[in-house]
């Protein structure tokens, strides 16, 4: 007696049982679990309880089903990873599962089955929380796309900036000589009638270039202190005008809103273009909603880079929404869905211009058949400014 087989260690090895309990029950980071046929729950190890939150007392004989969200129980999806693993011999797949507190994770998940003598007596289940991994992919994801976005939306404000400059300076010759030519024929009232549409022609052009420059970057913006309630009142008649007679323009004025610098030819411009898109979405008439407050909140694409303080201007209509592709493309310069002459496609590119020029942003919520709300935020002037005085810097 006294040999190796006796020394308890070595005893303890031997038994493979118990070394393969040993390992598993090591295991932290994946839940390995044993399924009965049916997909109850035999057996777990401690990386099941540490993802998913219950202990042993409270799963073991549980459907493995409960880990799945309703949505994915109603499609049928425990059962199919299941019977993937019976006809094909393995199941790979990603998804959400739900903890014991209901919060959900991202999984990465293996089903195989396991057979003694040809008959399935039940399947071993890994099962990895890879939250971690997914939310740095989609966050990539974003930011690569917001990346080329602002690459294509450059290489289009360089060519445009080029096109209105010559476009400007042409329209400028055409209005000097039709006020000219009026001047000359203001007898004949023919003639004067087609200069008069010619002029009307020239201003679009105008208004059309200079939409063009805002939001090409090079339009000169003079920021001045105002009070925004003030602003939109003082072209309130203009917004109605741009409406016509089936849809009422309501403006809801928040008592609280403080000053900002802003240029205010520009700022009337953005407002009218939301104007007029709302409009155009609501042919059977309608009300438009102008809303002013104040926002204290994170700029959208630096929202760990703390809060700032914004003049916030919403327009609201209950018109035709726009879908998810739409949404994704109004803001570029040129896109429309409107038919040709019509809408040229610079409107929500001249809003979205000025407030990033002014250092805002804009949210843009549409629904199809529900509506539209577009907010423009302006930064607010600060505190020591909020009485409209002196701005003691300039
Ligand atoms: N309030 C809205 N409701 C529904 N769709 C909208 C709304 N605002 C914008 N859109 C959609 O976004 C597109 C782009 O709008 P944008 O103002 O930039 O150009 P446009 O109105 O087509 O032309 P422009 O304003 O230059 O005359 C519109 O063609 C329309 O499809
Ligand atoms: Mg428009």
């Amino acid at each position: 007696m006294g040999g190796p087989a006796d020394d308890p260690t070595v005893r303890r090895l031997d038994d493979e049982a118990r070394q393969l309990a040993l390992l598993i029950g090591s295991v932290t980071d994946y839940a390995i679990y044993m399924l009965d046929a049916n997909g109850f729950i035999r057996s777990w190890n401690p990386g099941g309880e540490r993802i998913k939150g219950y202990t042993d007392l409270e799963i073991v004989g549980q459907h493995f089903s409960r880990f799945y969200t309703p949505e994915d129980v109603v499609r049928g999806e425990p059962q199919r990873g299941l019977q993937c693993a019976r006809t094909q011999g393995k199941f790979e797949a990603e998804g959400w599962r739900l903890r014991k507190d209901g919060t959900r994770f991202r999984a990465s998940v293996v089903i195989d089955p396991i057979w003694q003598d040809g008959e399935l007596i039940g399947y071993a289940k890994i099962t990895r929380d890879v939250t971690e991994r997914y939310e740095a992919q989609v966050r990539l994801q974003a930011a690569q796309k917001a990346l080329a976005q602002s690459q294509k939306l450059e290489a289009i404000g360089k060519l445009t900036l080029g096109l209105a400059h010559d476009f400007n300076n042409l329209l400028t010759v055409i209005v000097n000589s039709l006020d000219l030519i009026g001047l000359t024929s203001a007898q004949d009232t023919r003639t004067l009638e087609w200069i008069e549409a010619a002029q009307r022609a020239a201003d679009r052009g105008t208004l059309l270039t200079r939409q063009l420059l805002t939001f090409a970057r090079g339009q000169h913006v003079v920021p001045e202190p105002h009070d925004i309630n003030t602003l939109l009142g003082r072209s309130a008649e203009i917004y109605r005008r741009a409406c016509g007679a089936t849809i009422q323009v309501e403006f809801e004025f928040g008592d609280d809103a403080p000053m900002l610098d802003v240029d205010a030819t520009q700022f009337e411009a953005a407002v009218l273009n939301l104007v007029a898109n709302s409009r155009d979405a609501m042919p059977a008439g309608g009300t438009i909603t102008v809303r002013t407050r104040r926002a204290r909140c994170p700029v959208p694409e630096a929202l760990d880079e703390g809060e700032h303080d914004y003049v916030v201007v919403e327009v609201v209509d209950q018109g035709s929404g726009m879908s998810a592709e739409v949404v994704e493309r109004a803001a570029e310069p040129f896109f429309t869905t409107k038919e040709v002459g019509k809408g040229s496609g610079l409107g929500l590119s001249q809003v979205f211009g000025f407030a990033a020029q002014s250092g805002g942003f804009v949210q843009l919520h549409s629904e199809p058949g529900v509506g539209t709300k577009v907010a423009i935020h302006l930064p607010a002037r600060l505190a020591r400014n909020a009485d409209g005085g002196d701005r003691g810097d300039v």
